[in-house]
C-alpha cells in the first residue's frame, strides 16, 4: 500500500481533490475504529456522544479556522455545491424582488438558470463576452436597485480566475466559495453567506459547508420542505435527518490539519508560494505556454493553460501521466489543461510539476 506523498501520483484533479495525507492516515484509522470505542465512524449513530464529539469540534474548529463570528451559523448540509444554486435563491428570492448575479463562468451560469425557476434574475456582469478572462471590476457591475441579495464566485474553477475583492453592493452578499474557501482569509462583514462544495478544500463530495448569518435566516417563512429551508436545519444543528457523518468527521480533520499549519495566513502564504512556482515555469517558457486567466485574476487554485495546439495538450497529457501526474486535462467547456493545487497539493509536487513544464516545452518547442 502506497502510504507518502513522494509514492502516491501527484493529482491535480479539480475535484475531488488531494486531501491532506495526515487526515487520510487519521480516517484510515478511525474508519476501524474512532475513540477507542470499537467502531468505525461511519458506522456510529449520529445521536450518540461519539459522533456528538465529532460535529460540536468540527463546528468548533471551522469557526477558528475561518474566524467566523458568532453572528454566522455553521451548517453542513447535502446535495453539493448545485444544490444551493437552487436553495439559495428558493429561501431568500422572494416574488417581486430582484436578485444580483455576477457571471464568471460556468458555476455561476448554472446557479443563475437555477436561480430564473426560482424567481428574478438580474445578471450584472456577463464575462461571456471576454471568455471568461476575468472577475470584474466594481465599475464594471450593472447592480439592480434594492437587491435581494447579490451572488458571485470567489474563485472560477474552470477558467482559473479569482476576485482579489469583495463586489461592493448594498445587497447581502452570497458566495460560492467551493474552489477556495479556507485557502485566504474571508472579510465576513461583507458577505451573508459563503457556501462550499467539500471536495476541494474540505473533504468529500456531496457534503457542503454553508456559513450563513442568523439575521438572514430570519427570511425563511417555514413554507419550504425542512430539509431545503436554512432556518430548519440551522435549528436542528445540521441534523434534521441522518446527516452525512463520514463528510462531516473527514472536513473536521481537514479543519485540524489546517490549524495545525498554521491557519490560514500560513495556508495562505504557502498557496502563494505555491501558485508562484508554476505560473514563473509557465511564463518562463517563452510563449509556450498560454495562461487562460488574465494577469490581474489568476486564481491560486486553479491554473488554466494550453500548449500551442490541441495535439501538444495531448501529448503533455500523456507524457504528464507517465510522470505519475495526472488530473491535468481542463475542462470540457475550455480544453486545454488545468493544475488544480488545492491548500492540501504540495508544495515539493509544485515543484515537480515546474520542472516538468520546463522540460515538455523544451523537449517540443
Ligand atoms: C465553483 C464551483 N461551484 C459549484 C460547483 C458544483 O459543486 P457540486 O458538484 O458539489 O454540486 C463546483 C464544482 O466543481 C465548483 O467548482
Amino acid at each position: 500500500m502506497t502510504q507518502t506523498a513522494t509514492e502516491r501520483a501527484l493529482n491535480f484533479s479539480a475535484g475531488p481533490a488531494t486531501l491532506p495525507e495526515p487526515v487520510l492516515k487519521q480516517a484510515r484509522k478511525d474508519i476501524w475504529d474512532i475513540e477507542e470505542s470499537g467502531i468505525g465512524i461511519c458506522e456510529h449513530s449520529h445521536r450518540g456522544p461519539v459522533f456528538d464529539n465529532v460535529i460540536n469540534e468540527a463546528v468548533a474548529d471551522c469557526r477558528e479556522v475561518g474566524s467566523i463570528p458568532d453572528e454566522f451559523e455553521i451548517l453542513f448540509m447535502q446535495g453539493g455545491a448545485t444544490l444551493q444554486f437552487a436553495m439559495l435563491a428558493m429561501n431568500f428570492l422572494k416574488a417581486g424582488t430582484v436578485a444580483d448575479y455576477l457571471d464568471t463562468g460556468v458555476w455561476t451560469s448554472k446557479a443563475i438558470k437555477e436561480a430564473k425557476k426560482i424567481g428574478s434574475v438580474n445578471v450584472a456582469f456577463d464575462g461571456s463576452v471576454t471568455n471568461h478572462d476575468h472577475c470584474p471590476s466594481d465599475d464594471e457591475l450593472h447592480l439592480s436597485q434594492d437587491a435581494a441579495y447579490l451572488h458571485y464566485c470567489s474563485n472560477n474553477t474552470i477558467y482559473g480566475t479569482r476576485y482579489e475583492h469583495v463586489p461592493t453592493t448594498n445587497a447581502p452578499v452570497i458566495c460560492d466559495m467551493s474552489s477556495d474557501i479556507f485557502s485566504r482569509a474571508i472579510d465576513w462583514s461583507k458577505h451573508s453567506m459563503v457556501y462550499a462544495g467539500a471536495q476541494k478544500n474540505l473533504g468529500p463530495s456531496g457534503t457542503v459547508l454553508v456559513v450563513i448569518k442568523k439575521s438572514l435566516l430570519e427570511q425563511c417563512d417555514g413554507s419550504l420542505p425542512l430539509m431545503l429551508d436554512y432556518k430548519a436545519q440551522a435549528s436542528k444543528g445540521s441534523m434534521l435527518n441522518t446527516p452525512p457523518t463520514f463528510g462531516i468527521y473527514l472536513m473536521g480533520q481537514v479543519f485540524k490539519w489546517i490549524l495545525n499549519a498554521g491557519g490560514l495566513s500560513a495556508i495562505e502564504q504557502r498557496n502563494e508560494a505555491k501558485a508562484a512556482v508554476i505560473y514563473d515555469a509557465l511564463q518562463g517558457c517563452n510563449g509556450f505556454y498560454s495562461l487562460i486567466a488574465r494577469e490581474d485574476c489568476r486564481s491560486r487554485m486553479n491554473i488554466s493553460f494550453r500548449c500551442q495546439t490541441p495535439e501538444l495538450d495531448a501529448i503533455f497529457l500523456e507524457t504528464a501521466a507517465a510522470h505519475r501526474m495526472s488530473g491535468l486535462k481542463g475542462h470540457r467547456s475550455v480544453g486545454g489543461l488545468r493544475a488544480s493545487v488545492y491548500n492540501a497539493f504540495p508544495f515539493e509536487g509544485c515543484e515537480k510539476f515546474a520542472e516538468f513544464l520546463t522540460d515538455f516545452a523544451d523537449n517540443n518547442g
